[in-house]
């Protein structure tokens, strides 16, 4: 998964690029590139440099040409097919060298495309999926064809997903651009034009920005933007609406994305509760697209996501049965896809994700929309591919989330995910409006609740210090503690590389407890669920094995207290909707570990942001 950015009209070039792939380094930071068409050629830098390579490769462009730019593309990547070294960097060349090619995504016949090519003359100098596409293209233009017209048959020979910008230095000021699959917008100012994977590239340069649908082609010219179908078929990109500002993507004077995040939550969490009642109190859900008549029949739920969105969807599901009394299935997108589910026209299929591009999840929505579910994105991205894609849409309102491990994003995914099984119990009657009130009001106190717990980070801090010889962690929960568990252990795997399993804590005894030793760390949540009595007795089992216990327990609770050695205090609320408030120390706790392990928690080793490929 990778960051594209490119620019026409700016004969300026170089900085923006720059900039733009700052900003995109969420997308994928193990190496980055530029090409610019200047003096009639292109000129090109490329670098693989771990997490500092935008900021490498700007050391290393100092000396580009210095005449007026005419194209230029600029790429910063996340390595899938060839190690992260400086040759597999994009851009990518053809045999010539003045065709310069970025793209974003997977081609799965590059084999048998490279072994023809090269049995047709080409050479080869990369181990990415990539370069066939450069080699296709300079291919066709032998032929006497345009840029675009050979990018679009080089696009009919190409399997998988797939962005892409290309330049050439005989048509000097012309950028080609297509899409399959994976995210691409356009924009339009002053007599230049932009592409780029992603929106917050191209804040501070335009907010006239486009979509560009599947195998759309997009020609870029200074100032003009030209959109067909591979056939040639004109069509008008639909124009995007941009809410955030280039403040809102940066730090904000925090010491890296994740402190900044995490205590944007409060906010998070309201704005995804505005706008959502209607004058009589009543949930009002009407940006949906799904209307009640839709929601009516269905007589089942499917929520598919991956990783953190995935723990939330499992909140979802404690939820949705409790208040729907329907059934709620959740999958890991990754394998939903390839299983046979039983999904029909009166499923409801929930895909969540904060980017809404992953394309485990993109893939797993497809699937259910093919199978004829009713097809819902909980998304964080306006107009992201798949929200496009979705029948409806419920947009969580975190802003724009840059630290690679999710924190706002997962708040607010909860908070939209119990709205929306209020919003299905208010129109199958399943609760009575008295009860769904109750519920939204406890949802309304939840940002001042996220609030006292972020401020608790001192207690967090003392805790973690004392575990920092600690290598194996255990996170327990029971009924909505368990997902609060999982994401525990995945928050400290990623930001703290440690070995962190969650687990139902009742499940603990029919294996797992084997591990249990002293030393070993056991996280949890002994907030005051249906199950909390039973959890403290699965924590007392550990605790006499030697285990060194962590509760996150509600204020106050001195029966909880006395099982633990530690206590993460959290201001009690409702059950349902409480591992909203109970992951926070659990957040803090991983960052704070990464931190003395001396991790950058924005940006976790192995991990991306945007996961766009399988
Ligand atoms: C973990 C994390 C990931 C994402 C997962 C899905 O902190 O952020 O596990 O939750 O990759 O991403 P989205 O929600 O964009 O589909």
């Amino acid at each position: 998964m990778c960051g594209i950015i490119g620019v026409t009209g700016e004969a300026d070039a170089l900085p923006l690029l720059l900039g733009a792939l700052h900003q995109l380094e969420y997308r994928g930071y193990d190496s980055a590139g530029v090409a610019l068409v200047v003096d009639d050629a292109v000129w090109r830098e490329r670098t693989a440099g771990g997490t500092d390579s935008v900021a490498k490769l700007a050391s290393l462009t100092r000396d580009a040409p210095t005449g007026p730019t005419r194209a230029a593309i600029g790429h910063t990547r996340w390595a899938t097919h060839g190690s992260p070294t400086p040759e597999n960097a994009h851009p990518h060349v053809d045999c010539s060298g003045r065709l310069a090619l970025i793209h974003n995504g997977i081609i799965e016949n590059h084999a048998e495309l490279q072994t023809e090519l090269e049995a047709g003359g080409h050479a080869f100098s990369s181990a990415t999926d990539t370069e066939v596409m450069a080699h296709l293209i300079e291919q066709e233009m032998a032929t006497g064809a345009s840029l675009a017209a050979a990018t679009c048959s080089m696009l009919r020979r190409v399997r998988g997903a797939f962005s892409i910008a290309v330049v050439h230095a005989d048509e000097p000021d012309t950028i080609v651009a297509a899409r399959r699959a994976t995210p691409l917008v356009l924009g339009r100012h002053d007599g230049a034009a932009l592409l780029a994977s992603d929106i917050p590239a191209l804040i501070g340069h335009t907010r006239e920005v486009f979509a560009l649908a599947d195998d759309e082609l997009a020609v870029l010219t200074p100032g003009a933007l030209e959109v067909t179908t591979l056939d040639g078929e004109p069509v008008t990109p639909e124009q995007l609406t941009i809410t955030w500002d280039l403040e809102a993507a940066q730090k904000g004077g925090y010491e890296d994305y994740m402190s900044k995040e995490m205590h944007e939550q409060p906010h998070a969490v309201a704005d995804t509760l505005l706008d959502r009642r209607g004058p009589g109190g009543e949930l009002i859900l009407d940006q949906m697209r799904l209307g009640a008549a839709d929601l009516r029949d269905i007589d089942k739920v499917f929520i598919v996501a991956c990783g953190s969105s995935y723990h939330a969807a499992l909140v979802a599901k404690y939820a949705i049965e409790h208040w729907v009394k329907l059934p709620a299935e959740v999958d890991i997108a990754s394998e939903f896809r390839y299983r046979d589910p039983v999904l029909n026209e009166r499923t409801l299929c929930v895909g969540v994700s904060q980017s809404g591009e992953t394309l485990d999840t993109s893939e797993a929505m497809r699937e259910a929309a093919r199978l004829g579910a009713k097809v819902l994105v909980v998304s964080n991205v306006v107009d992201s591919s798949m929200a496009r894609a979705a029948d409806g849409v419920l947009y969580t309102r975190a802003g724009p989330e840059i630290g690679v491990a999710s924190t706002k994003c997962h708040l607010a995914q909860i908070v939209a995910l119990e709205v929306l099984g209020l919003y299905l119990a208010q129109i199958l009657g399943t609760q009575p409006t008295e009860r769904i009130n109750e519920v939204l009001n406890a949802l309304e106190v939840l940002p001042e609740l996220v609030a006292d717990s972020l401020d608790r980070v001192g207690d967090v801090d003392d805790v973690a210090a004392k575990l920092t010889d600690a290598r194996d962690f255990f996170f327990l929960g029971r009924h909505v503690g368990y997902p609060v568990a999982l994401e525990g252990a995945l928050k400290l795997k990623e930001l703290a590389y440690l070995r962190a399993e969650g687990y139902p804590a009742g499940e603990l005894k029919h294996g797992p407890i084997a591990l249990i030793e002293p030393g070993t760390v056991v996280v949890g949540i002994a907030t005051r669920n249906p199950l909390w009595e039973k959890m403290l007795s699965n924590v007392a089992e550990v605790r006499s094995r030697g285990a060194t216990v962590v509760l996150v327990a509600d204020d106050g609770d001195e029966e909880s207290a006395a099982v633990a050695d530690h206590v993460l205090w959290v201001p009690p609320t409702t059950s349902l909707i409480s591992p909203v408030v109970d992951v926070v120390p659990l957040q803090q706790l991983a960052y704070r570990l990464a931190r003395l392990h001396g991790h950058d928690p924005d940006r976790p080793r192995n991990l991306a942001k945007t996961v766009t490929v399988e």
